[in-house]
């Protein structure tokens, strides 16, 4: 089988790009070992645990059985002990080396992107390794093995009040500061190319910067093997990995590998 490669004319659509916007979900992390959350081996697909986990990862079940949600966490995490960043978060990180302005929005909680290298980045779920006090509201971080190994709610090292995970869950809000970045990044001066990379699109902050992006008749591009309701918003939607084509587009805009 011969290598993946770009459209002849997307590759000179992209020589005048000088900014881009990321966004990027689960399936960005999928070649790294971390399983997805839907479609197919996702998390909450699995026909007898994947309810109950969403159920457990909301932000009412913390409250009422907060050992719960933390059993929940512990367990997601027990796939991202050994995971490392993918070529496709390196690709990320030098994109964003290599351009003018870049900033990449992230569902994912994984720390992988920072790991990769990436600086500019709105993790508008939050982070898994980090907690806050629900009374003190101090703030600590966890190791991903301290985290893996939980089996009930950690208490605050300086209250001894119970610690939340410093993400958000089902039915939680977004920090308005990460949505203000957000709307300032994507909104106010659409950046030349919106590409989205492994996710299934089914929150509205995810999918409405790349519909403005469109509407503005900025470049939009798609990756993921399975098509997602952005496919027919999408400019181009490449239908493989995260790992083949993210790489291809960071060589496409002058951030080669190294
Ligand atoms: N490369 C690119 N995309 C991939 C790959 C890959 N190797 N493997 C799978 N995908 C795609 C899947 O086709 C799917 O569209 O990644 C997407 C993963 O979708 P989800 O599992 O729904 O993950 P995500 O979109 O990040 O979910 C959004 O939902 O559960 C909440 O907070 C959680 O951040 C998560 C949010």
């Amino acid at each position: 089988m011969s290598e993946p490669t770009l459209p002849p004319e997307l590759v000179e659509a992209l020589q005048g790009v000088r900014s881009v916007g990321a966004i990027t979900g689960a399936g960005i992390s999928a070649e790294s070992g971390i399983p997805t959350y839907r479609g197919v081996g996702g998390i909450y697909d699995d026909p007898e645990e994947g309810h109950s986990t969403v159920e457990a990862l909301s932000g009412p079940t913390l409250l009422r059985d907060p050992d719960r949600t933390w059993r929940a966490v512990a367990a997601l995490a027990r796939h991202t002990i050994d995971a490392t960043p993918n070529a496709a978060h390196h690709a990320l990180a030098r994109m964003e080396q290599a351009l003018e302005r870049f900033v990449l929005l992230t569902q994912n909680v994984d720390g992988l992107h920072r790991i990769a290298g990436s600086r500019n980045v709105i993790d508008i779920h939050g982070d898994v390794l980090a907690t806050r006090c629900t009374s003190c509201e101090t703030r600590t971080r966890l190791t991903r093995v301290e985290l893996a190994a939980l089996d009930a709610t950690p208490p605050c090292p300086d209250c001894n009040a119970h610690l939340r995970p410093d993400a958000v869950l089902f039915e939680e809000l977004l920090d308005p500061r990460k949505v203000l970045r957000m709307q300032e990044a994507f909104y106010r001066e659409p950046p030349d190319l919106v590409l989205v990379v492994g996710t299934s699109a089914m929150f509205p902050y995810i999918a409405e910067p790349v519909h403005v992006a469109a509407r503005c008749g900025r470049l939009t591009i798609e990756v993921n093997p399975e098509p997602t309701p952005l496919t027919n918003v999408v400019g181009t939607s490449l239908r493989g990995p995260a790992g083949v084509y993210v790489p291809l587009l960071a060589a496409a805009l002058g951030a080669d590998g190294d």
